[in-house]
This record gives C-alpha cells, sequence and structure tokens, in this order.
C-alpha cells in the first residue's frame, strides 16, 4: 500500500507546487513508483512545473465519471522513469467534486502507486479540503517570513482537524542574509509551525529559469535546491539525513 502525501499551505505562492514537483521526481530518481496530481481544480500548473508542455487532455474528472481508468489517464513522464502525472480538471471549481469519489480515487491511487504525491491549492477551503483529506502525511510549505509561519500554523491545525496528524514543515526560498536580517532561526520558525522540519529550500534561481524554459526541475540541475529536495526525499523514505541547524546558516 502506497503513501499518500498532500502538500499544502494556506497562503498563496509558497512553493506547493514547486515542491510537489520536485519531490515527486525524487521519489522516482531514488526508484519508488510515483504519481504526482495536480487538484489545483481551475488553476492547474503542476504539469508547466514538471516541463510536461504536452499534457494529455484528460484529468481526473474523466476517471470519476467513469469514463477512464486511473492506469491509462496517469501519464508516464517522458524523462523522469516511475513518475507519472494526473492532471486537474480545468473547468469546473474544487465544489464541483465529488468528496467520495475523489477518497475512493485515493485509495486506487495508494495500491497503484509507490508514493502519491498532491498539489493543493492555495486558502484553506473546498480545495484544501478535497486535496487533504485521508492523506498520511501532510507536507506544510511556508516561506521564513513571520506572516508564512503563523499560516504554517493554521494550516497545521486544520490538517489535524481533518485527521492528518502527521505533518512535516518545508521552509522555502531561505536566504541567509535575509534570515541574519530577520533574527530568525529555524528553531523558532519549527516552533511556530509545530511541526517537524523536513527541510529548507534556499532562494534559488535556477527553479523560475527551469519553468521559463519548460525543463523539470530535477532535470535541469537546480543549482542549491536539487541537494535540498534529494535529501528530503531520503528523510521521507526514512533514511537518517541530518537537518540544517540553523536558518541562519552563514
Ligand atoms: N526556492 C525558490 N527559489 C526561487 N524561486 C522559487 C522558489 N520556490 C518557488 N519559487 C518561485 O515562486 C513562484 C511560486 O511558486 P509555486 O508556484 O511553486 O507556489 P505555489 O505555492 O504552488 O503557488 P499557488 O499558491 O499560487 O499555487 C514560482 O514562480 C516559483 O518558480
Ligand atoms: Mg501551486
Amino acid at each position: 500500500m502506497g503513501t499518500y502525501i498532500v502538500v499544502t499551505s494556506g497562503k498563496g505562492g509558497t512553493g506547493k507546487t514547486t515542491c510537489t514537483a520536485a519531490l515527486a521526481s525524487g521519489l522516482a530518481i531514488l526508484g519508488h513508483r510515483t504519481l504526482c496530481v495536480d487538484c489545483d481544480v481551475g488553476l492547474r500548473n503542476l504539469d508547466m512545473v514538471l516541463g510536461l508542455t504536452e499534457a494529455s487532455v484528460w484529468d481526473f474528472s474523466d476517471i470519476l465519471s467513469g469514463e477512464r481508468e486511473l492506469l491509462e489517464t496517469a501519464e508516464p513522464h517522458p524523462e523522469i522513469e516511475g513518475l507519472f502525472f494526473l492532471q486537474a480538471p480545468a473547468v469546473s471549481g474544487p465544489e464541483q467534486v465529488a468528496p467520495g469519489a475523489f477518497m475512493d480515487l485515493k485509495e486506487q491511487m495508494r495500491q497503484e502507486f509507490d508514493y502519491v504525491l498532491i498539489d493543493s491549492p492555495a486558502g484553506l477551503g473546498a480545495g484544501f479540503r478535497l486535496a487533504s483529506e485521508g492523506a498520511d502525511l501532510g507536507i506544510i510549505v511556508t516561506t521564513p517570513e513571520l506572516t508564512s509561519l503563523r499560516d504554517g500554523q493554521r494550516t497545521a491545525a486544520e490538517l489535524a482537524a481533518l485527521g492528518v496528524s502527521e505533518t512535516r514543515l518545508i521552509v522555502n526560498r531561505v536566504c541567509p542574509r535575509a534570515l541574519r536580517a530577520s533574527r530568525m532561526d529555524i528553531d523558532q520558525a519549527i516552533d511556530l509551525v509545530g511541526a517537524r522540519l523536513l527541510g529548507v529550500v534556499s532562494e534559488d534561481e535556477s527553479i523560475p529559469q527551469a519553468v521559463n524554459l519548460e525543463r523539470p526541475l530535477m532535470a535541469f540541475g537546480a543549482k542549491y535546491a536539487y541537494g535540498q529536495f534529494m535529501d528530503m526525499v531520503r528523510r521521507l523514505t526514512g533514511e537518517q539525513v541530518p537537518l540544517p541547524k540553523r536558518l541562519r546558516a552563514d
């Protein structure tokens, strides 16, 4: 039975889609059969971040309607072996997706893949609930600003209310100089959100560059982020990889 992981944050633009794509790619690179699902119904963009410019016309609503099977709809990634992608519907909103039917689909995904990573939309509304319900693990993505960390705390509480008791934190877009100025360190960030740290991602210009060149980040060779994401993937699979001690690394 596979592990179902939701990547989320209440606040928009913290890096959920970037982290979903990178972690799913990393899991596949390590040999795990991984499904990456866009749950940002109506505002989907995970396909672009994965470098899938010729994405399939099918999406998960075609499976929910009974028209298609999961395995014929999940698209194998042309460059990253073992990585599959399932598109979100473009037109409807999350309210139009029946939660019961989506829960059944999640069970099926768990049976067919080692890991299922779902990219949740911004906000803590219907789309968040659709993506998060029944997850084995919730990954909360924040940036190192106080407002984002506080939002992460709220997200952790909402996940707990949905029964997702296992949570991890990713602090994204860390720029050591800015952190020194703000006097924030890693323990404060973890305490604020109340979730164990999965890892830290540097501010890395190769992340938007890869998207603009329509290349998947983990095949593009992101400068700092590649190794940071691979460390997180190893932690997710149970390896003991030491965590960075302080966000304020010099
Ligand atoms: N570590 C990073 N370094 C530099 N740029 C980054 C980093 N992480 C994300 N970005 C950029 O920040 C922007 C937002 O990232 P992303 O789309 O992953 O966020 P999101 O949380 O999914 O947004 P939304 O809430 O709108 O779905 C993108 O342009 C992305 O390339
Ligand atoms: Mg997104």
